[in-house]
C-alpha cells in the first residue's frame, strides 16, 4: 500500500448519462425532464457533418435557455482528428453560460490530447472572465486510449469522469463484432458441448477503473446499443457496477430506469453493509480485528468494502 491516500472522486451521482444528438432539438426538453443524473448533448458521432454548425448553435441555445435543474450538464465535442473540435470549444466557452458543467472529449489517445484542449479552454476562460472552470470527461475508445489510460487520467485536474466507448474501441482494436457492449456471440469457452460466454470488455473496463481510482475520477460504462434488450443492458451494467464503475450511458430513455436501478445500491445491499459495519464495531470493542458475519470472515478490509456501498447510497439519497 502506498503511503499516498487514494483521492476521492466528485461526490455527485453519475448513475446515468443520457445522450441526445445536438441536431435533434425536440429531444432537449425531454432530456431535461428525464431522471438521468448527467446530460450529454452530442456534437460528435450522432451529428452528420452537414449539421455540425447548426447542432453547435442549437446546443448553446439549449444550455442558455432550458431549465436543466440539478443535472450535471455536458457537451460531447468532436474529436481532435476532425476540423470541428476547436470551433466546438471556442463557441461553447465563449457563448454558453455558466450552466455548462463539462465538456466530453472523445477518442482521447494520450495526455497531449487533453493538454491541447486544456490550453484552449484555459485561455478562453481567462479572456472571457468565466467564473466557473469547465470540467472534462473523456472517452477511452481506442487502442492508444487503452495503452495510455493512466497518463490520460493523470493529465489534468479538470478530468472528473472517464467512460469506455465500446463501439469505437472495438473498431480500433480490430475486434470482429458490430455489437455495442454486452455479450458477443463468438467470445466463448467450450466445456464439453457447453458454451461459456466471457466478457470481451473486461480488460478495458478494469484498466479504466484502476486509472480512475488512482486519480480521483468517476469510472463510467458507455453505451449499450441494443435498446430493445433490457436484460442485456442490466447484465452489462451489473458487471460494470461489480467492477467499480458508478454508472452507464443511456442512448434511449428506456435505459435510464435500468441504469438508475443497477447503480443505486439496493436496500438489501445497504442493510447488509450496515450490519457488517456494526459487526466490526462489536469486534473492535472486543479487541478483535476479524470476526464472523453470517458464517463468513469479515475484517478491517470489510469495513472499507461496506463503506463503498453505504457512501454511494448516501450520496445518491442526497
Ligand atoms: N433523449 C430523450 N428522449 C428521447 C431520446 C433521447 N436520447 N431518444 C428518444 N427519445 C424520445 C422520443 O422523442 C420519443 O418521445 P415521444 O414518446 O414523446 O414521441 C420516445 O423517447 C420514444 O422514442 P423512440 O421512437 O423509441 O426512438 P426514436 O426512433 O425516436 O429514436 C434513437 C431512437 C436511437 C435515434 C434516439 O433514441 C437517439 O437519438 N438516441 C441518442 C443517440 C446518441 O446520442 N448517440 C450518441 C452517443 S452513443
Ligand atoms: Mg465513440
Amino acid at each position: 500500500m502506498s503511503f499516498r491516500l487514494q483521492p476521492t472522486p466528485p461526490a455527485r451521482p453519475n448513475r446515468c448519462q443520457l445522450f441526445g444528438p445536438g441536431s435533434n432539438t425536440k429531444l432537449f426538453a425531454k432530456m431535461a425532464a428525464s431522471d438521468a443524473d448527467v446530460i450529454n448533448l452530442d456534437l460528435e458521432d450522432s451529428v452528420s457533418p452537414s449539421d455540425k454548425d447548426s447542432a453547435r448553435a442549437n446546443v448553446i441555445e439549449a444550455i442558455n435557455t432550458i431549465d436543466w435543474n440539478t443535472k450535471t450538464l455536458a457537451v460531447r465535442i468532436n474529436s481532435l482528428d476532425t476540423p470541428y473540435w476547436y470551433r466546438d470549444v471556442v463557441d461553447l466557452l465563449e457563448q454558453a453560460g455558466d450552466r455548462l458543467d463539462q465538456i466530453m472529449i472523445p477518442k482521447v489517445g494520450n495526455a497531449s490530447d487533453i493538454y491541447a484542449v486544456d490550453a484552449l479552454v484555459t485561455a478562453i476562460e481567462a479572456a472571457k472572465g468565466r467564473s466557473k472552470p469547465i470540467n472534462f470527461e473523456v472517452i477511452i475508445e481506442s487502442a492508444a486510449g487503452l495503452v495510455n489510460v493512466n497518463e490520460i487520467a493523470a493529465s489534468s485536474p479538470r478530468i472528473v469522469a472517464m467512460s469506455l466507448g465500446a463501439a469505437d474501441y472495438a473498431a480500433s482494436m480490430g475486434m470482429q463484432t458490430t455489437g455495442i457492449g454486452g455479450t458477443q456471440d463468438n467470445y466463448y469457452m467450450l466445456h464439453g458441448d457447453a458454451r461459456h460466454y466471457s466478457d470481451p470488455w473486461h480488460l478495458a473496463q478494469t484498466a479504466i477503473v484502476a486509472a480512475c481510482r488512482t486519480h480521483g475520477i468517476l469510472p463510467v460504462d458507455g453505451p449499450f446499443g441494443d435498446f430493445s434488450d433490457d436484460e442485456g443492458y442490466r447484465a452489462q451494467a451489473r458487471r460494470s457496477a461489480t467492477l467499480g464503475m458508478v454508472g452507464k450511458w443511456a442512448i434511449h430513455p428506456k435505459q435510464i430506469t435500468l441504469a438508475n436501478e443497477v447503480f443505486t445500491p439496493s436496500d438489501e445491499a445497504v442493510a447488509e453493509a450496515r450490519e457488517i459495519l456494526s459487526a466490526m464495531e462489536d469486534a473492535k470493542a472486543r479487541g478483535e480485528g476479524a470476526t464472523v458475519y453470517k458464517g463468513r470472515l469479515v475484517d478491517i478490509a470489510s469495513i472499507k468494502q461496506a463503506q463503498v456501498i453505504v457512501v454511494q447510497s448516501e450520496l445518491i439519497a442526497g
